[in-house]
C-alpha cells in the first residue's frame, strides 16, 4: 500500500508546514519587538536581512534554528 504512505506524507506536509510558519512568525513577533517596534519584512532586501539577522540574533539571543527560521521567513517566504 505505497499509495497510502504517499497520501499520508503529502497530507502531513500540507498540515504541518503552515503550523511551522505560524509558530515561526509568532516567535519573530515576540523576540524581535522587545527593544524596538517589529520591523516589516518588506522594509529590507534579502541581503540586508542576512546582515541584520546576524547582528540581531545576538541581541535577541536566538538559537541557530531560530535564526534560520526568522531568516527564511524574512527572505524566502516573503520575497521582495
Ligand atoms: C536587546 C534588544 C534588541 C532585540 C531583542 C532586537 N533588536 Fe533589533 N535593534 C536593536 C538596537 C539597539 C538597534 C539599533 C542599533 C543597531 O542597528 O544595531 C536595532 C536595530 C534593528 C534594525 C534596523 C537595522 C538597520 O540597519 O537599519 C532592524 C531591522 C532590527 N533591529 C531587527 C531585529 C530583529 C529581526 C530582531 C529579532 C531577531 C531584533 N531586531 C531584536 C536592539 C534589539
Amino acid at each position: 500500500m505505497h499509495i497510502f504512505k504517499w497520501i499520508m506524507g503529502i497530507l502531513s506536509f500540507i498540515i504541518i508546514t503552515p503550523l511551522l510558519i505560524f509558530a515561526d512568525e509568532a516567535m519573530f513577533k515576540i523576540k524581535c519587538s522587545k527593544c524596538h517596534p517589529l520591523p516589516s519584512p518588506l522594509s529590507y532586501s534579502n541581503e540586508e536581512w542576512n546582515r541584520i539577522i546576524d547582528r540581531m540574533a545576538v541581541n535577541a539571543k536566538l538559537t541557530a534554528a531560530e535564526k534560520g527560521f526568522i531568516l527564511t521567513l524574512n527572505t524566502t517566504l516573503i520575497p521582495k
